[in-house]
């Protein structure tokens, strides 16, 4: 009974391979040396409980942590997978246990994975679980990224038996924890309100949480956080965990009599199952898990380091990303070629490097009720097509980027009219359409190959640089004629396998290009697309204020960088709330910056400010984009909220007040992440502070006069 442990810089994750048949989880957590083995589990046979034989021994399962449990052996917690024979009886083991351990990671086929990159130092353990009885090998992956902390997770199941089996729930991970009082951090919300922080206790029964809506969506985030009562941003212990998957997925807690906590993460069970023949495979998609003992900032600046580093695309990896225009909000579907003109010589002018066109440039696109399908440009909108815009663009020295949403498909269009079929619905019932668009049906490969054509063709018409990939509905009413019976439930999670194919085959063609992933905003910001597409449009809703909790709440798992994020016009079209230009700015820039506004009824000094903050943005690109994070103050707990960006050399703190209240203290904020020792002065006013100071003492704000006021403030390191 040799435990199997795999060691980061600060964490270590142990596992015992019981009696060679159960992975039982011993530990995952600060780095931990174990040295009695057999006291590590009370190993009873518990008064009133079931007690199935595990090799030579009976024991009750459910009072064990097991690494992936299973039904009907007498463990009552809810399953990490469901797997039904030829028969359709349970395949219940016992299982014979065997492992390894390698150095390197391996892809999992089809799907997105953490990439290995130039890390060394990585190890696998494979523990395979085999029912002799149907030829079943269930294996089941682990992955240590010592620098991150982050443990990558996902099972196989290879049915080499002469029968199929039906795979009804395939977790990519299941954790047994005690629980030491855990506190649970999602990010619910909703269109124009994505990834509301909240924090709730932990308590007993069962707390799930997911999508059934085709996408990963807006309402739930597939990353959540397990933390101690005590933890606070900046201490305390912190377990994160995240899918690498923009289907339908569910996170399933459940706090037992034992004070057993398990936590279940994977793909939805509820509108998933899969016919496994003999001789096939199946993967889960990966979840990472990373593990911080510096409070929620600790945990979130591995997140931010792993997906920069192991999930984003390689050539996007440490590259500057450009300022850009997008013409959405200005001129929504209406603009012809004069109009971008314009739009393209005052971003010009302001200092933008990239222009996108949005939603309107194709078929007769000039509602959402027709078109999309139609990829073709409208050359009574772009006499000169896209190239000729692309080229007016490329003189004006900036870079042309384009919107398009390739999984859709409206009624009124004549991709419509010469494939009928090619939507998801349920034969012989109505069909429900959402934005009036239907969804191709991405489980099958000839719709899949017309899209990479399609991509293709539209790629090679002009130089693009850029591609706002959207996707604009969720799914329902599934079904694909296509597909046997036995398969239907199986469409939902073909569409997402399908929909990787196409984003694997496009990216690999054109690496050169930026991809941003956008579902009616952030309905679909997940790490399955950021593998792709190393920046998502975080929220349809353009207001500083309500950007201020959307990109607080995001940053908790994803980066800055991540986030594009936009100035907006006022009143502000999503809340119709009126904010400076100052602030609008500030919020934009603490994430992926760009302008979305008619940049031709800017006042002069407007344009000035934007000139400046465009200047501003650019000398400190480097910082903002690709320094450490760290979140000050919440904007959920209070009316403040404070961010700052640190490096090296300096770093820039912002500072947001949302309302104002009479006859209040002069604001003051404790500063994170600084050399105790080192001195650091403020640009502007040459106001200087020992890092000490600024973190123990904290750093006094002038008092603001107003509501929606920010600050940005520039130190820089002696
Ligand atoms: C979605 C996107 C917007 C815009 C429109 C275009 O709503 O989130 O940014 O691109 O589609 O129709």
């Amino acid at each position: 009974m040799d435990l199997i442990t795999l060691t980061g810089s600060q964490s270590s994750y142990s596992i015992l391979p019981f009696e060679k048949s159960l992975p039982l989880h011993v530990h995952w957590g600060a780095k931990t040396q174990f040295q009695s083995e057999k006291k590590l589990f009370p190993f009873n046979n518990r008064g009133y409980s079931i007690q199935p034989r595990i090799g030579k021994s009976t024991v009750s399962v459910e009072e064990l942590q097991c690494e992936y449990g299973f039904a009907e052996n007498g463990d009552f917690r809810l399953p990490a997978f469901r797997v039904r024979d030829g028969r359709n009886y349970p395949i219940t083991g016992p299982f014979e246990l065997q492992s390894r351990i390698y150095s390197g990671k391996k892809a999992i086929p089809g799907m997105p994975s953490a990439r290995q990159g130039a890390e060394q130092n990585l190890e696998t353990v494979e523990l395979q679980m085999h029912d002799p009885k149907t030829d079943l090998w269930i294996t089941l992956f682990y992955t240590m990224f010592p620098e991150y902390d982050a443990v990558c997770r996902h099972v196989r199941f290879t049915n080499q038996g002469s029968c199929p089996v039906k795979l009804e729930k395939a977790a990519s991970l299941s954790l047994d924890l005690f629980n030491w009082d855990y506190e649970l951090l999602y990010l619910p919300g909703a269109w124009a309100r994505e990834r509301q922080l909240l924090r709730r206790p932990v308590q007993n029964g069962t707390t799930s949480f997911g999508s059934a809506r085709g996408t990963s969506s807006h309402q739930f985030n597939p990353a959540f956080a397990l933390v101690a009562a005590d933890t606070t941003e900046l201490s305390g212990e912190a377990y994160g965990f995240s899918l690498i998957y923009s289907g339908n997925f569910l996170t399933e807690l459940e706090l037992n009599y034992d004070n057993n906590l398990r936590v279940n993460l994977g793909i939805h069970p509820d509108t998933f199952e899969w016919q496994l023949q003999p001789g096939q495979s199946f993967h889960t998609p990966e979840a990472v898990m990373i593990y911080s003992n510096e409070g929620l900032n600790g945990m979130s600046g591995k997140f931010h380091g792993f997906i920069q580093h192991h999930i984003f695309p390689p050539n996007f990896q440490n590259r500057e990303r450009p300022i850009l225009f997008n013409n959405w909000e200005a001129t929504y579907f209406d603009f012809d070629q004069q109009d971008l003109t314009e739009l393209v010589e005052t971003a010009a002018d302001l200092g933008a490097e990239l222009f996108v066109l949005d939603d309107g440039w194709f078929g007769e696109r000039n509602s959402d009720r027709t078109s999309l399908g139609d990829w073709q440009v409208n050359t009574s909108k772009l006499p000169g097509g896209l190239e000729g815009l692309a080229t007016a663009i490329e003189q004006r020295g900036l870079q042309f980027g384009l919107w398009i949403e390739p999984e859709m498909i409206s009624h009124h269009s004549r991709l419509a009219g010469g494939h009928p079929d090619w939507f998801l619905s349920i034969p012989d019932r109505p069909v429900a359409e959402g934005r009036n668009q239907l969804v191709l049906d991405l489980s099958r490969q000839e719709i899949c190959n017309f899209l990479v054509d399609t991509l293709d063709e539209i790629l090679a018409s002009a130089p693009i640089r850029y591609i706002k990939w959207d996707m604009n509905r969720y799914l329902t009413n599934v079904a694909s004629p296509q597909l046997s019976a036995g398969q239907q439930r199986e469409v939902y999670h073909r569409y997402v396998l399908g929909l990787y194919q196409v984003l694997e085959q496009i990216t690999e063609k054109h690496p050169q290009v930026l991809f941003e992933g956008c579902s009616g905003g952030g309905g679909r910001f997940d790490m399955g697309i950021l593998y792709y597409m190393p920046q998502y449009w975080t929220s349809d809703n353009t207001d500083a204020v309500s950007r201020i909790k959307i990109q607080y709440g995001t940053s908790l798992f994803y980066p800055p960088i991540s986030m594009g994020a936009h100035v907006s016009a006022v009143p502000n079209h999503q809340v119709g709330r009126s904010t400076s230009l100052e602030i609008r700015g500030h919020t934009a820039m603490s994430g992926n910056f760009g302008y979305e506004l008619d940049l031709r009824s800017l006042s002069e000094s407007e344009s000035g400010q934007i000139k400046e903050q465009i200047a501003f943005y650019k000398t400190h690109r480097k910082l903002l984009q690709f320094g450490r994070f760290i979140r000050l103050q919440s904007p959920f707990e209070s009316d403040d909220a404070a961010w700052m960006f640190i490096d090296e050399d300096s770093f820039l703190l912002f500072w947001f007040r949302l309302h104002a209240e009479a006859n209040t203290p002069s604001p003051r904020v404790k500063l994170a992440g600084l050399d105790p020792d080192a001195l650091y002065v403020e640009e502007s006013t040459g106001l200087s502070c020992t890092g000490g100071e600024l973190m123990h003492r904290g750093l006094l704000l002038p008092q603001p006069e107003g509501d929606y006021v920010s600050q940005l403030l520039n130190f820089l390191r002696q």
